[in-house]
């Protein structure tokens, strides 16, 4: 129902860049929006939804539409799960936990970064009972990766989602240019320094006192670019929460991750900040959606989840026709968090919630089942 008001907040996505190139400082904005190299990839997730379109059905009452999907033992009201987004206290001094109380009434699970700008038991006691997954930044110190995987567990959070495509963080020249990192000051850095395994690399010193070293050893120690998918047997000795893999784009590793036993995973290229000229993830969705099929073999479930250019209710319903079992929303919360703190948050979901439930129905869909590959063709 239209309100007689026009909406406080901005409700496409151009406009939430609109408002936010206005509100916050360069910066933040550039830290959110950019990508890596050129941003061809940036732009290329966005065209890459242009290339499917919806093909309607009519007359199949939609009267009532169910979005709610079952992942991993809970049910979700929608498809739609918080991206992990790092270092959200440059968007706002809230940071986490304005998301985690925005989240937490929806029933829309929010991933936590490793780079959290609030310990993760400050973001985990802010979520209370609303659904919260933990995203891994694997360190080359298995100490602290094992550390905040127990923290994560104690926490509360439900499952691991380990991020493989930033052993190192990608060439961004918007952020070089600016001279500027967020991970680059003690305050981005909180879970880390407050954690009992990092601290110990510091030979007693306290971080806070001397940030300096403490963000060299970060540096050290964020990523590991010597991973190989036999470390995941380690990783998985570590916890018993489900383990989803982030930042698949070949099919090939779909299958090896099937093969080493993951329990999911994201199909992502990291919104376009890792590899510049990388594939767009949507792109890269159908053929890894049939490779997960024949490795997994017709008892077996492992879903796979998508992100990299969602912004409309329509990105989803084209995600979900080509098989993503949900979908991961970063940017547009990012900045409705930057110019609304947790009711910029909220007002970003609940657009995005209305827009997809319209957009199911009006397809001729009554439920997520219905939303399959005969819902969309190739665009000429
Ligand atoms: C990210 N992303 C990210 N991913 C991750 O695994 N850990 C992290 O800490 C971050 N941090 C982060 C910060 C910012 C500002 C952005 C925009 C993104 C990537 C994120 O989880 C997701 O893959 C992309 O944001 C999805 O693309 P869209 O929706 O932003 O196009």
């Amino acid at each position: 129902m239209l309100e007689d008001q026009p909406p406080e907040f901005p409700v496409s996505y151009e406009d939430l860049k609109k408002r936010a190139r206005e509100e916050l400082s360069d910066e933040a904005f550039a830290y959110v929006v950019g990508g890596a190299g050129s941003e061809s990839t940036v732009e290329a997730n966005d065209r890459a939804f242009d290339k499917w379109q919806i093909a309607p059905r009519v007359m199949r009452d939609v009267s009532e539409r169910d979005l709610s999907i079952e992942l991993f033992g809970r049910e979700y009201p929608a498809p739609v799960m918080l991206a992990p987004v790092g270092v959200q206290s440059i968007l706002h001094e809230e940071a986490e936990l304005a998301v985690a109380r925005a989240v937490s009434d929806l029933e829309i699970p929010m991933i936590c970064s490793s780079v959290s700008s609030y310990t993760i038991e400050e973001v985990g006691e802010e979520l209370g009972d609303g659904p919260g997954w933990f995203q891994l930044y694997w360190s080359s110190d298995r100490d602290v990766a094992a550390s905040f995987l127990e923290r994560a567990e104690e926490a509360g959070f439900e499952a691991v989602v380990v991020t493989l495509d930033t052993p190192k963080m990608g060439w961004r020249e918007r952020d070089i240019e600016l001279g500027y990192l967020p991970f680059l000051e003690g305050e981005g850095l909180k879970n880390y320094f407050e954690d009992p395994a990092f601290r110990n690399r510091l030979d007693g010193d306290d971080p806070w006192e001397n940030e300096e070293a403490a963000i060299a050893s970060w540096q050290e120690c964020f990523g590991d670019a010597s991973l190989t998918w036999d470390d995941l047997d380690w990783l998985r000795a570590q916890t018993d929460l489900p383990i989803i893999i982030k930042g698949v784009l070949h099919p090939a590793d779909a299958r090896k991750a099937v093969d080493q036993g993951v329990d999911g995973m994201v199909v992502s290229n990291h919104g376009g900040r890792q590899v510049d000229g990388a594939i767009p993830a949507l792109d890269a969705l159908p053929d890894i959606v049939d490779a997960v099929d024949e490795a997994v073999g017709s008892d077996n479930d492992v879903p796979v989840l998508f992100d990299s250019g969602i912004r409309r209710g329509s990105d989803v319903v084209r995600a979900i026709a080509l098989g993503a079992d949900a979908v991961l929303l970063g940017r547009p919360y990012a900045l409705g968090l930057g110019i609304g703190g947790e009711d910029g948050v909220r007002a970003v979901l609940e657009n995005l919630l209305a827009d997809l439930d319209l957009t199911v129905g009006l397809s001729g869909c009554a439920s997520l089942d219905d939303v399959t590959r005969s819902t969309i063709r190739r665009a000429d």
